[in-house]
């Protein structure tokens, strides 16, 4: 897409008169003195039912004063200030008061256990850290071993809620330049420790379009994205998206709960709903007759995103909701919503549907040729857009990686049909997608190994119906130490004490020996083919084995 097409754009969101941008801005203060200003910005539900309303005022002042602790307590832009919350409203405020003083923010996942937020804390260098008193004895064990992180608030003690009730609510938003940078999220390759993917204040431009034309998102909707800001889905579309075209957003504080969510969409009247295929499954297993249960008229339009739509689910939801889920594609890197199922396209069920008007996206050969219609190849888009990450912190090594021959190498494997429409085959690299989160097999592994019955893990993603895969570790235990289902539960459990409650391996299996290439790396490929009955293919850097 040429520039004139951003440029016009441009004026769909707020800039400062002297030209900076802001992201948190552009999302939340720029209502201050519109129709918007006694809106409806957040109507946020606790697990145990009580509802709380913030106006957009509401937000700008709150978010003004978590902006204002920030700058009393030292931070200057460009400094990292992390968040390790659960979904509550500090999280949505705290996000966007990180944002306003030029500071990079971060978001840590609230299953995330100490290895996992040292090697993110560390790598960022954070130097401050918003959490809770119960999350943050996940960070006791470490917090020795982050020299740079000087302040830790926990929003809930309450020295920090006076903290919050003394600090002013108004602050002057640090005008800084488009393309500095706003906030990164830590995400997983096949190798090594995750990365720190940064994004620019800029690419709210794209996210706000494709908020419009691909959720759909009218003045009066009220709004609900499942998805936890721990991600990258729930901060683009929950919070920088939405904002800024002044939609009412709906967030459950709760956890997944099929009864739950129908009678959150019935009490609060929910009309845009963007989900993921493994909550869809989980609706779908419960069954018709518990949808009926519910008046869910008030549902216009579905979204999904994540991992593959499967064509059952879409199939399903016309079915039980009168409407279908629109797959979306995009990754953490991509920063907003690249393909997809736009509302005046025709769904093919189990296609994520067309790259958007301001995307060329193709599937090429490993040396950026096009393979042609309804073959397999590498999913690349034409670089840049204006969401695309700008860097990965202090790794430019790995950022200039993902580009060869003039395309963004996605690391997904896709067909695109006669038509035109896109479908996902499967991921290029180790990487597993469980429930839709991201995790990297290396860290896995390296949890694994920390215990002291293990000598070596091999992790890979198996297939599964529900959750799309789950995670299954090979261990190679030390001689005489017993392979037993009780040591097994000892692996998971010092799996989710260690690194993540959610990337912990449902299933363990013990081998005696690691398939290896000649210089000692692990090939989980073959592991994978084995576990799924699928030929092991080009075994020719395999060790004996
Ligand atoms: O493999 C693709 C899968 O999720 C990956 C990106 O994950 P993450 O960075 O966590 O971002 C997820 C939400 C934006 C992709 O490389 N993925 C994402 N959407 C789809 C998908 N796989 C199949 N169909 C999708 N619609």
């Amino acid at each position: 897409m040429n520039n004139s097409f951003w440029e016009d754009k441009k004026q769909e969101v707020a800039f400062f008169e002297d030209g900076s941008f802001n992201a948190a801005y552009n999302a939340i203060d720029k209502h201050e003195h519109t129709n918007n200003r006694n809106k409806n910005a957040l109507i946020y539900e606790y697990e145990d039912g009580t509802a709380v309303q913030y106006t957009f005022l509401d937000l700008i002042k709150l978010s003004n004063k978590f902006a204002n602790i920030l700058v009393n307590s030292g931070v200057v832009a460009g400094d990292r200030v992390f968040l390790f919350l659960p979904r509550i409203p500090e999280l949505y405020a705290g996000f966007l008061g990180i944002l306003k003083t030029g500071a990079i923010a971060g978001s840590l996942f609230s299953a995330f256990a100490e290895n996992a937020l040292k090697d993110r804390l560390e790598n960022s260098q954070a130097k401050v850290l918003f959490t809770t008193l119960a999350l943050s004895k996940r960070l006791a064990p470490v917090r020795s071993s982050l020299p740079n992180l000087t302040t830790v608030f926990i929003v809930d003690s309450d020295e920090f809620k006076s903290l919050l009730t003394n600090a002013s609510e108004s602050f002057s938003t640090v005008h800084t330049s488009p393309e500095d940078y706003a906030f990164m999220l830590y995400t997983s390759g096949t190798t090594g420790k995750p990365k720190g993917i940064v994004h620019a204040h800029m690419a709210a431009l794209q996210q706000h379009e494709s908020a419009k034309l691909v959720l759909d998102l009218k003045d009066n909707d009220v709004y609900w994205c499942t998805a936890d800001p721990g991600w990258v889905t729930g901060i683009v579309y929950s919070i920088l998206s939405n904002w800024s075209l002044g939609v009412t957003t709906f967030v459950h504080g709760g956890r997944f709960d099929p009864e739950a969510w129908y009678s959150l969409i019935q009490k609060h009247k929910i009309t845009v709903w963007y989900s993921a295929p493994t909550a869809i499954r989980m609706l779908m297993s419960k069954g018709d007759e518990l949808v009926k249960k519910y008046d869910l008229s008030s549902l216009r339009y579905l979204a999904s995103v994540g991992e593959p739509l499967n064509p059952e689910a879409v199939a399903w939801s016309r079915k039980v909701f009168g409407k279908p889920f629109h797959d979306t594609w995009w990754q953490t890197e991509s920063g907003s919503i690249l393909i997809a199922n736009t509302p005046d396209l025709e769904i093919r069920d189990g296609s994520m549907g067309k790259p958007l008007p301001w995307i060329t996206a193709d599937v090429v050969d490993d040396n950026g040729k096009p393979v042609g219609e309804n073959q397999e190849g590498n999913l690349v888009i034409k670089p840049p857009w204006p969401s695309m990450m700008r860097t990965v912190w202090q790794n430019e090594e790995k950022y200039h990686s993902y580009f060869a021959n003039d395309w963004y190498i996605s690391g997904d494997r896709a067909k695109k049909d006669n038509d035109g429409y896109f479908w996902f085959v499967g991921r290029a690299d180790d990487v597993i997608k469980t429930s839709g989160e991201r995790v990297g097999p290396f860290e896995v592994e390296s949890a694994l190994i920390s215990h002291p019955g293990v000598v070596e893990a091999g992790v890979i993603g198996k297939k599964d119906e529900l959750r799309g895969e789950i995670i299954k570790a090979f261990v190679v235990l030390k001689t005489g130490v017993s392979p037993t289902e009780e040591l097994k539960e000892e692996l998971k459990q010092h799996v989710k004490k260690h690194l993540a409650g959610h990337a912990y391996p449902r299933e363990i299996e013990f081998i005696d020996k690691l398939p290896k290439t000649r210089s000692g790396k692990i090939m989980r490929r073959i592991l994978k083919a084995k576990e799924e009955g699928q030929p092991i293919g080009d075994t020719s850097t395999l060790e004996e084995y």
